[in-house]
């Protein structure tokens, strides 16, 4: 399902916090705003696919939806089944499987939300398997959120924190290609993984027969944002900065440059 080097890197455990500081947390901010805005109101049928150890799944579950989690990694699925009993939120099912070959039934789906699997899907015929098998689990009219890396997130992330220089050609294979690596496993450098452009991740959603198809920017300029826990912590900083990024969310001009975009689509 994984490659063993994608396995290999999920098993240090990072996901478990990615979201909850620095730039996962503007990440997560982002997320859950446009998650809230493009999913039905509660309570409606979620697949959280690729749903980690459950930073939406858990607060969408607690909001009042019935949320049905499958994740690749069995670690992530563990964690994602103890977060939720935590928190007090009943899942309506936990397991392990592949966003290409879901089990659940067809059209029973409110929303189905891929915020992981399309960027470790590779080949572009991988990522329409498991877009077109989110469109069978949606009822008519249910919602695809899926998400992608950009492009161009590492040369900038790395140029502007300063990491791009420590490993120069990992940067532009990736940037070259779309296809990042980090042949030596290098904990800080992430894992095989698909980089795209927004057009790309939107003209490959609706390839797989979504309509209304819309791409917007995660982070946006967000991104460059260093000290992202002083300007999220302050009430007035972060309402400031939440409006500018929504306010320059659709900017074809500047989408590229978020780290991570979202296409929201209607199955019809
Ligand atoms: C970077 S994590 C994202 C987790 C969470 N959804 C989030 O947005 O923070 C990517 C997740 O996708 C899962 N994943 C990758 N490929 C998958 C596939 N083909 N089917 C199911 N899950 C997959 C991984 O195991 C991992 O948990």
């Amino acid at each position: 399902m994984l490659s063993p080097e994608v396995v290999a890197y999920y098993e240090h455990g990072f996901e478990q916090d990615r979201l909850s500081a620095r730039t996962g947390r503007l990440e997560f901010a982002r997320t859950w705003e446009l998650l809230q805005r493009f999913l039905p109101a509660p309570p409606s049928t979620v697949v959280d696919v690729g749903s980690g150890p459950g930073a939406y799944a858990v607060p969408l579950a607690l909001a009042g939806h019935t949320v049905h989690v499958v994740d690749a990694m069995p670690l992530h699925v563990e964690q994602c089944r103890r977060a939720a009993e935590a928190a007090g939120a009943g899942l309506g099912s936990a397991t392990v499987g592949d966003a290409r070959t879901l089990d659940l039934p067809t059209g029973s789906a409110d929303a189905v939300l891929l915020l992981g699997p399309l960027y470790h899907l590779l080949e572009a015929a991988e990522r329409l398997a498991a877009l077109a098998e989110a469109r069978r689990v949606l009822r008519p009219g249910g919602v695809l959120c899926a998400a992608s890396i950009s492009r161009f997130a590492s040369m900038i992330e790395g140029l502007h924190r300063g990491w791009a220089g420590e490993h120069p050609e990992i940067v532009e294979s990736g940037l070259h290609t779309g296809t990042h690596r980090n042949p030596g496993g290098l904990p800080d450098w992430f894992t095989s993984a698909h980089f795209a452009r927004p057009e790309e991740l939107a003209a490959e959603v609706a390839a797989a027969g979504f309509a209304e198809v819309e791409v917007l920017a995660i982070e946006g300029p967000g991104t460059l944002v260093d000290d992202v826990d002083a300007w999220l912590d302050d009430p007035r900083r972060r309402d400031w900065l939440l409006r500018q990024l929504r306010r320059t969310e659709t900017e074809p001009s500047i989408l590229g440059m978020s780290s991570h975009a979202l296409a929201v689509g209607r199955a019809n």
